[in-house]
């Protein structure tokens, strides 16, 4: 081998090493927004919404709360008695979510599960008091969604609630390549989720930004199973 090949090998594996350690690298984008989400308080429509809903009666009612995150909306539901499936791909949540002092009492009153949407296993899961999705629907695969919203309402008692949101086409705050893997619901769409439901609160929610010429649009939803 003469020296220019030498030097071209070097300088490839040079170019190898360095992509795959800036790839190790990169910071996860939810990890990001977990840290940051650390400092701020629960979701005001769930605080809202999950107020009027009787107090569980029963050490044994379930409330699953999808999209979890670092715990914000999980803690009310502690809180309030339930006993709480939390599901999340991103195991790190968990990991932020637990280390959190007030969730020292509630341990065992939690199950964490670590799945993306499409892939949950909800043969094993109990039925559900309440369901919480709270910016998170969007997240699902839109060549999945249908069977796991199916899935969801199947797995919730009769009389029982959900409380979450669907994000309009209009809300633009992703990037291009993020939405080709998200689902989008229009008003009329988002209603027709509901058919198994009395709909309680609907409330659209749309608030552009100047700046960045985007905007978040997305729909409330508090509902009752029928
Ligand atoms: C915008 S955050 C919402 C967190 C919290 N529920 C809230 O209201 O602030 C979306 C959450 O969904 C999770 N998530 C996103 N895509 C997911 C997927 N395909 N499967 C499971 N979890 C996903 C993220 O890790 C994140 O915790």
């Amino acid at each position: 081998m003469n020296s220019k090949s030498k030097i071209a090998i070097f300088l490839i594996g040079c170019l190898l090493i360095c992509g795959g350690t800036a790839l190790f690298l990169k910071p996860n984008p939810w990890e990001v927004w977990f840290k940051n989400k650390l400092n701020k308080p629960a979701r005001e429509f769930v605080v809202r919404y999950l107020k009027e809903i009787p107090k569980p009666n029963a050490p044994q009612n379930n409330a699953l709360d999808l999209g979890a995150g670092v715990g914000h909306e999980l803690l009310l539901l502690l809180k309030a008695g339930y006993q709480v499936t939390a599901i999340d791909n991103q195991k790190v949540a968990f990991d932020l979510m637990l280390k959190r002092p007030e969730f020292a009492d509630y341990t065992k009153n939690i199950k964490t599960v670590v799945s993306d949407f499409e892939k949950i296993d909800f043969s094993v899961l109990p039925t559900f008091n309440v369901v919480v999705a709270s910016f998170t629907l969007a997240f699902c695969r839109p060549d999945h969604f249908n069977e796991f919203w199916g899935k969801i309402v199947s797995k919730i008692e009769k009389g029982g609630y959900f409380i979450g949101n669907t994000f309009d086409p209009g809300f633009t705050t992703f990037k291009e390549s993020d939405r080709e893997n998200m689902t989008f619901h229009t008003k009329e769409q988002t209603l027709r989720l509901f058919s198994d439901f009395e709909i309680i609160t609907f409330n659209e929610v749309k608030t552009p930004d100047a700046k960045s010429g985007t905007s978040d649009h997305y729909y409330e939803v508090f509902a009752k199973k029928l």
